[in-house]
């Protein structure tokens, strides 16, 4: 029997390769995990190539006949790192079934919507071996760093992909009772800045007064990056900001998450919303500057007397349609560097990139007219098979998280995706104790089902 006849154990089975992407320490769990998604396919009767790529290769599966309607779905076999481990209650990689949930690194982001979908396409192809629908499955492993090597993939295998559409589970959804049909994915530019001051560290007593801490500059240098209304305060930065169409409020009111609910689950007490946003508008519609990490000086134990060489910060600004990551990068690397004071020297690094994506549901205006009859398809048995498992219809919305090689698909091979989202906030994504709701899962297998037979009827 296939191990995809039981979803959660081959769910248990992919979670247990550690496929950290981003250390190297960690390449045989990364090779494992791609050998357990390339035999899942052979399994569903997939040819499989694996793709190399400079860091990690990509899994190519295809099936069907090249006059079918042919859908691409990807997903990713790479996990976030599981630190800090000591706040794991079971092992990270050593997966455990609690209260209807499987723990582990990975099990949404993205391991548990891919055993979705290929639990689904194995009970499809058990009745229905020949399904005239083909497909190519696009597994990769670079996801969880940035995609580095997916614009080369994408040059050199782009005659395999010309499909009519995308399907990704990589997105959220508000809960295991309401799924979100994602109709947008924020971009992102992400930078380094470096602050230098004297050649060395330096004993604060016997040089403190003349100089201007690297710190202290780098700290004014922050800080002068928004206004007093929670505002990016670079010039321009917000002129390319598409405002929400009027649909896309209404969708937004139907959530179930109210302001209230999402303060209690983060744990404060108060939000900073851009001004012209409110907090849960501002999450999905309006672009941001974020302050990841920063550091300089002494770390340790107690107190250190000491004047740092240098200080650095790690930013990342999330994008939204019509801004782009160039223009944006751009536009930060130049505003921060204009604030640099003389007594100090700045280094602005751009670490990575990616332009937001977003499409309108058929029948919403502005939709594409043109699209395919796959894609306006496969939205309306979205829709349908969606009702029909959780008993709620989908509500269409634009999401904070990204995927930049949604956008990279869209523009070098011109697909669009149906995004639709199978985690939720209690999914802890990135965070310590990660899991994936059991029930979501078993529902999503019932509509996956249902969705692919769709698909592939005349
Ligand atoms: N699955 C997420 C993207 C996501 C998260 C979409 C939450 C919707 C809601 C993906 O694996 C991810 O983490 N993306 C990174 C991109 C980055 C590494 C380039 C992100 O959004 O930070
Ligand atoms: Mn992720």
């Amino acid at each position: 029997m296939s191990l995809l006849s039981d979803p959660a154990r081959a769910l248990s089975e992919y979670v247990s390769h550690a496929s950290v992407s981003a250390d190297p320490t960690f390449v045989s769990g990364v090779a494992s995990a791609r050998e357990f998604a390339v035999a899942r396919l052979k399994e569903l009767g997939f040819a499989v190539e694996i793709v190399e790529t400079p860091i990690h290769p990509v899994v190519l599966g295809t099936r069907g006949d090249p006059s079918w309607p042919h859908l691409i779905i990807y997903g990713h076999y790479d996990v976030q790192p599981a630190d800090p481990l000591d706040l794991w209650e079971s092992p990270a990689f050593e997966t455990e079934i609690r209260d209807g949930r499987l723990y582990g690194r990975g099990a949404a982001d993205n391991k548990g919507p891919q055993i979705v979908h290929m639990a689904a396409l194995a009970r499809v192809f058990e009745k229905y071996p020949d399904l005239p629908l083909r497909i190519t499955y696009l597994i990769e492993g670079e996801e969880e760093i940035g995609s580095p090597s997916f614009s080369g993939f994408l040059n050199e295998n782009k005659e395999k992909l010309t499909g009519d559409m995308v399907l990704v589970s990589d997105t959220g959804s508000p809960s295991h009772e309401q799924l979100v049909v994602t109709t947008g994915l924020r971009g992102l530019t992400a930078l380094e800045v470096k602050v230098i001051g004297p050649k060395q560290d330096l004993h604060s007593g016997v040089h403190g007064g003349p100089l201007l801490n690297p710190l202290q500059a780098l700290a004014e240098i922050c800080a002068s990056l928004h206004d007093s209304d929670g505002c990016v305060s670079i010039p321009g930065f917000y002129d390319a900001v598409q405002k929400p169409e009027e649909w896309e409020r209404e969708e937004l009111m139907k959530m179930p998450l109210t302001e209230s609910k999402y303060a209690e689950f983060l744990g404060v007490e108060h939000f900073h919303p851009p001004k012209g946003y409110s907090p849960l508008e501002s999450l999905r519609f309006a672009p941001t500057l974020e302050f990841n990490g920063m550091g300089g000086g002494y770390q340790g134990e107690g107190s250190k007397t000491v004047i740092p060489s240098e200080a650095f910060v790690k930013i990342t600004c999330r994008l939204v349609p019509n801004q782009t990551a160039e223009e944006i990068t751009k536009l930060v690397k130049e505003a921060i560097e204009s604030k640099c004071p003389p007594q100090v020297r700045i280094e602005v690094t751009v670490t990575g990139g990616g332009d937001p994506y977003v499409v309108v549901p058929p029948g919403k205006p502005g939709a594409d007219l043109e699209s395919p009859a796959l894609l306006k398809k496969a939205f309306a048995a979205a829709e349908n098979r969606i009702e029909e498992a959780f008993g709620t219809h989908p509500i269409y919305l634009r999401e904070g998280g990204s995927i930049p090689i949604i956008c990279d698909l869209k523009r070098v091979a011109g697909l669009d995706s149906l995004l639709i989202g199978l985690f939720t906030n209690e999914d802890n994504l990135h965070a310590p104790n990660e899991s994936f709701h059991l029930g979501i899962m078993k529902k999503a297998i019932d509509a996956f089902e249902k969705f692919f037979l769709d698909l592939a009827e005349r």
